[in-house]
């Protein structure tokens, strides 16, 4: 796999590494585009990832990514503003997604998406303690 030279993402890995482990088994990433945040960042975080894009030309690239990467499930052809949530998830991450959403679709997606996040222990944990 070549090396990574998008700072958002490795930005990203940065900030993951800095909660400490909140790792899991099953991720999903939004609107995969080229696959880059899970060829980047989750494969070496999750043993399952699903994955999906409103863009069929995006699918076909995430399929074609799939026959690579073991840790890719599920890629579909899908919208965010009509996404049937099939499992719960220990991450879920989306970025660079949201500008075609309205206010409203955006929380109404957020809202599904919190349903649908396994609460972390660890997370839980340092919030508490990080109170004053
Ligand atoms: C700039 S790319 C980002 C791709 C990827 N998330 C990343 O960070 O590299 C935006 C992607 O979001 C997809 N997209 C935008 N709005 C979407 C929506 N409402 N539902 C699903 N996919 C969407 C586009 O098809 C495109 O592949």
């Amino acid at each position: 796999m070549e090396a990574c030279h998008d700072r958002s993402i490795l930005i990203m890995n940065d900030f993951l590494d800095s909660l400490g482990a909140l790792d899991g088994t099953r991720a999903i990433d939004i609107a995969g585009g080229d696959g880059r945040v899970i060829k980047h960042l989750l494969r070496k975080r999750y043993s399952a990832v699903d994955c999906f894009d409103m863009c069929m030309e995006s699918v076909k690239i995430l399929e074609e990514l799939r026959k690579n990467l073991e840790c890719i499930e599920d890629v579909d052809q899908a919208d965010m503003k009509s996404f049937e949530w099939q499992h719960q998830y220990s991450g879920i991450f989306l970025r660079w997604c949201i500008g075609y959403l309205t206010d409203e679709q955006l929380v109404d997606f957020l809202q599904l998406a919190s349903a649908h996040l396994i609460p972390s222990r660890h997370r839980h944990r340092q919030t508490r303690s990080s109170r004053p």
